[in-house]
């Protein structure tokens, strides 16, 4: 039986029989924390009973929270407490690695697992990595936990992500290969020196995709993530057209893949960028 048939079969007794179809049909579990996204307002006097409920049906999870928002650009979300005890701190385990995470400071994102499992195999033998939105280590650390020649350079500006990020560094014992770099990556990324580089971010500038150009040592690979309609989902991509007509550098776009439904009007592309500086 699916989530929500098991949470109507469960409540029908106790909510009105016109908001049992506005019950949630899924959540995410991070750690020990199920996360809900966005609940319905009609049924915000049941919240605390779903919470209850999904607490009963999945032994993994002790704590529900819902998930309203992400606060650019610092991405800190906006989680309010539903069930369970009241922490937003957890150690989530995914692809042998542990990521220690407060859930209301930092942002994880459950449905980029597939990614993250992408990435472990893409990579090839002593790759140099540049991370350059890596938050806590969400796309990177996995990489290096899994590829022991593999090294990451990881930027991170919001200082509460950057600190969980040196800590997962350390219980991950990887800091012979991941370094951290504290700083904005418009002026902190390093040049000439990274086979692939990640923009695991929407909000890229141009400005920013010139310091992944610059980042790579001869040619190699640029992980460009974007939200694109659904609709149109083989859409230009304007930052790498002006890449093409002022870098001076060959500039080719692989394949665009698919990592997730974003919204309702939107999705979550990756483009799989090569570069070739000669
Ligand atoms: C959306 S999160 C990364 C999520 C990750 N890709 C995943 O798979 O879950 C983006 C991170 O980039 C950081 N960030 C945004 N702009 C930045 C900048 N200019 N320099 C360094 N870090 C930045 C944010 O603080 C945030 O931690």
């Amino acid at each position: 039986m699916k989530f929500k048939e098991k949470l109507q079969e469960s409540l029908k007794r106790k909510m009105p029989k016109d908001l049992l179809d506005r019950l949630p049909s899924g959540y995410a579990v991070i750690g020990d924390i199920a996360v809900i996204r966005h609940l319905n307002p009609k049924i915000d006097d049941y919240k605390r009973t779903i919470g209850e409920k999904l607490i009963s049906i999945d032994p993994q999870v002790k704590i529900v929270v819902e998930q309203l928002d992400t606060i650019s650009p610092y991405r800190k979300p906006v989680i309010t407490h539903v069930a369970g005890e009241k922490r937003t701190k957890t150690s989530h385990k995914e692809f042998n690695t542990i990521f220690k995470i407060d859930l209301e400071s930092v942002t994880f994102s459950p449905g980029n697992k597939n990614e993250r499992n992408h990435l472990i195999q893409a990579v090839n033998d002593n790759e140099v990595i540049c991370d350059m939105f890596a938050c806590i280590g969400n796309l990177s650390l996995p990489i290096v936990v899994n590829r022991p020649s593999i090294r990451v350079y990881g930027i991170e500006w919001n200082q509460i992500a950057f600190d969980f990020l040196k800590q997962n560094i350390a219980v991950n014992k990887v800091s012979n290969r991941y370094f951290p770099i504290y700083g904005n990556n418009r002026t902190s990324t390093p040049k000439n020196f990274a086979t692939r580089v990640l923009m695991g971010y929407f909000d890229i500038d141009y400005n920013q995709f010139r310091c992944a150009l610059e980042a790579i040592e001869n040619q190699g690979w640029i992980h460009y993530h974007s939200l694109a309609p659904r609709d149109n989902l083989e859409q230009p991509i304007e930052i790498v057209k002006q890449a093409i007509n002022e870098s001076g550098y060959k500039i080719e776009v692989k394949e665009i893949r698919q990592i997730k439904k974003y919204s309702p009007r939107l999705y979550h592309l990756c483009s799989d960028i090569f570069v070739d500086k000669y």
